[in-house]
């Protein structure tokens, strides 16, 4: 492992909340009333993928198909993450158990559960020395080199369009920043880029990461190793998106002093960065904390996925290394995480200075006595954009925001939701005040929202 000293980075960061302001539409209600002015200070969001999502960023974990039926599991796993990772269900061995006979209802079930609540997935794994069906384990050479691109291939094909992310290649490398011996190895060293560039031409709608653990550290030669690679990818063109660093921070390892540094160097090559499988021997809030901030401190660092849900659920129980214990309840590195989520952080470059481009329509005149919904931009990225909401004129209201096809809204914090569709919101308090908030999927649309407000 790549041990070294834990230690929080003294960069600062700073939380934009922009300032410029404007109105949605009321398209409902007699009550409704809507919008106009600038509103203050966002609320802290009481969940992990809320207040990730506050900076545009996802909050993660490992979900196993296996576990779908323990409604503890999936009332924290539905209340606090906004990505996830199958465990093991679309690794080779799971979605290829005999040649080129594909097997996706364990994979499915996740993914499925994920939508279902509201959650994007990230695929796992698909180039992988281990987890390899037995029958991939015999072979070498060129049938194995045909047997891997055929598999990603299928595999890619079943999920075109679905999932956000893609861990192509896992692991393929040594601690001293060579090449893993391995039989996809043996195939030639191009096996990689050939993996990537097959995922490409198999969908191009996902985004397409190298995964690896122990390259949290910068000064440590598999790190190098990796960078390397992806840097000659970029300058030739091989097409990849992303690079995860898993964040195992167990079995004797910790996080590093340089974690930030590492993120952003990757991020500097033009990649998305994640922390893919993050968990911490007995963790340590302090851990938790840094890394999260280092996460936060790094515009293209999209997000951090925690490797299970509770310490009984971890492939590494024995550390007690997750955010929740074993009876469900919320650990003290909960704590510290959210805190640093809700502190805000950099995030990824606005593309365009102001959001939105255009402006809604003449707000309607607030009327009925009932109560107000008042929008504000909030952070801006070039597929998406926050809009805070600020809610004034009764304790009990219900606020339906509608967004013009093909926007979609992705994500709200420190609300209680219901979603008659993907365009439609229906929110109303959950308890913690009346300042909310939404991230909206432009999809090429950056017409604002119509709101409307009524008492309940
Ligand atoms: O499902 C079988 C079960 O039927 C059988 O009775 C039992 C007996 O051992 O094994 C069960 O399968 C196990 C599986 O997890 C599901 O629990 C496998 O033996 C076991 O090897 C497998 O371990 C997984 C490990 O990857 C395999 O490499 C862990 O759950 C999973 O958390 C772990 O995840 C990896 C990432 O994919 C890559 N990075 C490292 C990370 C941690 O090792």
């Amino acid at each position: 492992m790549a041990g070294s000293s834990p230690g929080l980075h003294g960069r600062k960061w700073w939380r934009s909340s922009a300032t410029r302001v404007l109105a949605g539409v009321a398209t409902v209600a007699a009550t409704a009333a809507v919008l106009v002015t600038a509103p203050g200070a966002d609320a802290a969001a009481g969940t992990l993928g809320a207040a990730a999502a506050q900076s545009g960023r996802y909050f993660g974990t490992a979900i196993a198909a296996g576990k779908l039926g323990d409604s503890a599991y999936t009332t924290i796993a539905a209340r606090e993450f906004t990505m996830v990772t199958p465990e093991n269900e679309m690794k080779p061995d799971a979605t290829e158990p005999n040649q080129n006979q594909f097997t996706f209802s364990a994979g499915d079930q996740v993914y499925n559960w994920a939508v279902g609540h509201g959650a994007k997935v990230r695929g796992h794994t698909l180039a992988w020395h281990s987890q390899q069906p037995g029958w991939m384990q015999s072979m070498s050479g060129s049938a194995l080199r045909s047997a891997m691109i055929n598999h990603i291939q299928k595999v890619m094909a079943h999920y075109q369009g679905k999932l956000a992310y893609w861990d192509v290649v896992n692991e393929a490398f040594n601690e001293d920043g060579s090449r893993r011996a391995s039989n996809l190895q043996g195939t030639g060293n191009d096996w990689i880029e050939v993996a990537f560039k097959t995922a490409r031409a198999a969908d191009s709608s996902t985004k397409l990461c190298y995964n690896d653990y122990n390259i949290d550290n910068w000064n440590y030669a598999k790190t190098q190793g990796v960078y390397t690679m992806v840097r000659d990818f970029k300058s030739r063109g091989v097409p990849i998106d992303c690079v995860g660093l898993q964040g195992h921070f167990t079995g004797g390892s910790s996080v590093p002093s340089s974690l930030q540094t590492t993120i952003s160097s990757f991020a500097a090559l033009g990649v998305d960065v994640a922390l893919t499988e993050v968990d911490v021997t007995n963790a340590a809030p302090s851990q938790y904390a840094a890394l999260t901030q280092a996460c936060m401190n790094v515009a293209r660092c999209v997000g951090i996925t925690v490797w299970g849900v509770r310490d009984s659920d971890s492939w590494r129980s024995g550390e007690s290394p997750l955010l929740f214990d074993g009876n469900g309840t919320k650990k003290a590195a909960y704590d510290s995480v959210l805190n640093v989520l809700n502190s805000g952080g950099t995030t990824t470059t606005p593309t365009t200075p102001t959001n939105p481009t255009t402006t809604p329509t003449t707000p309607t005149t607030p009327g009925g006595g009932g109560c107000t919904a008042t929008l504000s931009a909030g952070q801006s990225w070039s597929d998406r954009y926050n809009l805070n909401v600020s809610v004034s004129g009764a304790g009990a209201w219900t606020v339906t925001m509608t967004v013009p096809s093909p926007a979609r809204i992705s994500a709200t914090w420190n609300v209680n939701a219901t979603w008659p569709s993907s365009q439609v919101l229906v929110a109303t308090p959950n308890g913690n005040g009346n300042n909310w908030g939404v991230t909206i999927q432009h999809n090429g649309n950056r017409t604002w929202p119509g709101v409307s407000c009524s008492t309940s």
